[in-house]
């Protein structure tokens, strides 16, 4: 007998763990956006809707190389221009890299997933930051592992505290993921805590995944990457032209395999699943070539645009009665926390704020903080004038929310 065509063709378990919060949000905000309200997209850190430009010699760069015919497949770990590009870069920055342990990506996405396929068996533990970067935790459902949260609070600035770190490892620890800029609070943390994490890293034989996306948008100038610290330790890091370089949409991004000896099977591995995806997109490589060995001044005036919505954001955010929210020191993100009454969730309070001003932020348990802890993710890309509209309408709704019984 032929089975009903109208029975419903089923998906496979590991999608009911995979969320992404960023996106997954956006379905709600469509809904109130057909009501006639005018949506203001504060949930996804791409700086392109908000008027900043890509450098045009980055645009040209990808033009020449579709003109010259680069419109083939390139080896899977990347042209050989955009590996030394990256390796050089590094090298300057103070970590001797070396071209062939550089794997150019489908932005850090894909190097994240790729680390943590190749590190990570099923039922293994990877240290995760609390909040985090909803990726790690969606992957790590994906591939039937479980992310162990570490507390980053903000009554300590977001920042971790090693020792509680070290306690939680266990054998079944595989990685510890760091993210320094951080998304979503933008906190930066100490070079004391760096090292600390490194060594930790190298005496417990774990791999620190090292998420470097925003290093070069610190407001005080760019942080080296943490592999300096410890040239010898086992890390891993990615990073992309997605953010710094304002290139979200082009899916180009690196990973570094550091130097030690220790990770020359993960290497191995890391390439050997980077085959089957065959490469990331062509023309896009030469713009890695072009952005990281050309003019980065564009970096200047962006750090100065974000210093200043970051300072109108703390200062705002503050004023508001039952928030209280921690200066970003880089990046465009903000986790502000309001004193939600007894019963409330983080995601009632953002999904309120949405149906009543259209301002569409993400809640902090979509990024794996407790939802009763009342925090939300703010991206402040927008121009300040613009923000501190928003703001005085966070302000007048929340005290009416909070003032709920
Ligand atoms: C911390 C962090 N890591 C990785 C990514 C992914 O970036 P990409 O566009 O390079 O894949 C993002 C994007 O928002 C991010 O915030």
């Amino acid at each position: 007998m032929r089975p009903s065509t109208s029975t419903a063709i089923p998906v496979a378990d590991r999608v009911a763990g995979f969320t992404y919060a960023i996106r997954n949000i956006v379905a709600e905000a469509r809904k109130v956006e057909a009501t006639g309200v005018k949506i203001r997209y504060l949930n996804i850190g791409d700086p392109v809707p908000f008027g900043f430009r890509t450098p045009p010699h980055l645009v040209e760069a990808v033009e020449r190389a579709m003109r010259d015919g680069h419109n083939g497949y390139a080896p899977s770990p990347g042209i050989v221009s955009a590996r030394e590009a990256v390796a050089a870069d590094f090298t300057a920055r103070g970590l001797k890299t070396s071209p062939d342990r550089v794997i150019i990506t489908s932005g850090a996405s894909e190097g994240i997933d790729l680390a943590l396929s190749a590190l990570v068996n099923p039922g293994d533990e990877v240290l995760v930051p609390m909040p985090t970067y909803p990726l790690y935790t969606a992957v790590l459902a994906k591939i039937a592992a479980h992310a162990v949260f570490y507390g980053t609070h903000p009554a300590r600035g977001w920042q971790p505290d090693v020792a509680e770190i070290e306690s939680l490892i266990s054998p079944k620890t595989r990685a510890l993921v760091v993210i320094d800029p951080n998304n979503p609070t933008g906190a930066v943390y100490p070079t004391s805590t760096r090292r600390a994490l490194l060594e930790m890293a190298e005496r417990r034989g774990i791999v620190l995944l090292a998420d470097e996306v925003y290093g070069d948008l610190a407001y005080d100038g760019p942080i080296p990457p943490m592999g300096i610290l410890a040239p010898e330790a086992p890390i891993i890091s990615f990073s992309s032209l997605s953010k710094a370089y304002v290139a979200p949409g082009w899916r180009a991004g690196w990973l570094a395999v550091g130097m030690s000896d220790r990770l020359d099977g993960v290497l191995a591995a890391l390439k050997k699943l980077a085959d089957g995806r065959l490469c990331s997109p062509v023309p896009m490589q030469h713009a890695i070539t072009a952005a990281l060995t050309g003019d980065r001044s564009h970096l200047i005036s962006l750090r100065a645009a974000l210093r200043e919505r970051a300072e109108v954001t703390t200062r705002r955010l503050n004023a508001i009665r039952g928030m209280s929210s921690v200066a970003p020191t880089a990046a465009f993100y903000a986790m502000p926390q309001v004193k939600l009454p007894p019963g409330k969730t983080d995601e009632q309070y953002v999904l309120a704020l949405l149906r009543k001003t259209g301002v569409l932020c993400v809640h902090g348990s979509g990024f794996g903080m407790p939802p009763e802890e009342g925090t939300f993710r703010v991206v402040f890309l927008a121009p300040p004038a613009e923000l501190s509209d928003i703001y005085d309408q966070m302000a007048v709704f929340t005290e009416e929310f909070l003032g709920q019984p």
